[in-house]
C-alpha cells in the first residue's frame, strides 16, 4: 500500500471499513494531515483501536452512514469475503457512491491461490474448498467492481513475513485469528488443532509467509 499512501498527503478522508483494530488504518494516516475514519460491524474491534485515528464507528459496511461523495480513498482490507455474495455487491454499489470522483477503493483480499498457500489451511483438510466459497476469485471481484462502475487500475500479489513464538502463534490461531476454523466441523478443528502442536513441537519460532492480493480501484 505504500506506493498508494504516498498519493494521500494533505486534507484527505478516508474511510476504512472493516477496520477492526485500525491497525491497517493508523500505518496510512500516520504522519499525514488525512481526516479518518474506522468502521467496523463490531464494537469490541474498534474498541482496541489505539492508533491515530480521527473516528471510530459501529456499522455496516453494506450500508454505509456516509453522504455521497464523503471520501477520497476507502480501504477493505480482509473484509469483503464477510459480506456473502450480494453483501458484497452492495458494499461496491455503496463504497461506489461514498467516493468522490477520482477517488479510490483498495481491496486486500487473497485470491484461490493465496489461500492455498496459507500454513493454517495444510492442517484443516476442508478449510480450504470452505474458504474458497467465501473468498470470491479476484477475477469475478475484479468483474464485479467494474460493473458497479469502478476503473480497476491495478492488481498486485503482496508478500508479507511475519514471526511469531508458538504461543503467539497457537493463540492466534485458537483466538479466531483466521476466521476460517469458524466454519469447521469440530471433530475437524481438534483433530487439526491436535496435528498442529504436534508439528510444532520443536519450533519455538514460527516464521509465516503472508500472500495476499491488493486490488486498486477508481471511480472515474
Ligand atoms: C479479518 S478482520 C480484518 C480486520 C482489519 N481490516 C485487519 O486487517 O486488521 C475482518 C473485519 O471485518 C469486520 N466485518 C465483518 N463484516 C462486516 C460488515 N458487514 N461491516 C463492517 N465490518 C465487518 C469484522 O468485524 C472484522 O473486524
Amino acid at each position: 500500500m505504500d506506493d498508494l499512501t504516498s498519493r494521500f498527503q494533505h486534507d484527505q478522508f478516508v474511510l476504512q471499513v472493516g477496520a477492526g483494530t485500525c491497525r491497517y488504518l493508523a500505518a496510512f494516516t500516520r504522519g499525514r494531515s488525512v481526516y479518518s475514519v474506522a468502521l467496523d460491524i463490531f464494537q469490541a474491534q474498534l474498541l482496541e483501536c489505539t492508533g491515530p485515528v480521527g473516528a471510530r464507528l459501529q456499522g455496516d459496511a453494506r450500508i454505509l452512514p456516509f453522504i455521497t461523495d464523503a471520501f477520497d480513498a476507502l480501504l477493505a482490507v480482509m473484509t469483503t469475503h464477510q459480506y456473502g455474495d450480494v453483501g458484497r455487491r452492495r458494499f461496491l454499489v455503496e463504497a461506489f457512491r461514498v467516493l468522490t470522483s477520482g477517488g479510490y477503493l483498495l481491496v486486500k483480499t487473497c485470491s484461490h491461490d493465496d489461500l492455498a498457500r496459507r500454513y493454517v489451511e495444510s492442517h484443516f483438510p476442508s478449510s480450504l474448498a470452505s474458504n474458497r466459497k467465501r473468498y470470491p476469485s479476484i477475477p469475478d471481484l475484479t468483474r464485479e467492481m467494474q460493473s458497479v462502475g469502478f476503473n480497476t487500475s491495478a492488481v498486485e500479489p503482496r508478500v508479507t513475513r511475519e514471526q511469531l513464538s508458538k504461543r503467539e502463534f497457537l493463540q492466534k490461531v485458537m483466538n479466531g485469528g483466521n476466521s476460517t476454523l469458524d466454519f469447521l466441523p469440530r471433530d475437524e478443528l481438534v483433530n487439526g488443532l491436535a496435528r498442529l502442536r504436534s508439528d510444532l513441537n520443536d519450533v519455538n519460532v514460527v516464521d509465516l509467509v503472508h500472500h495476499h492480493t491488493l486490488i486498486q480501484a477508481r471511480r472515474e
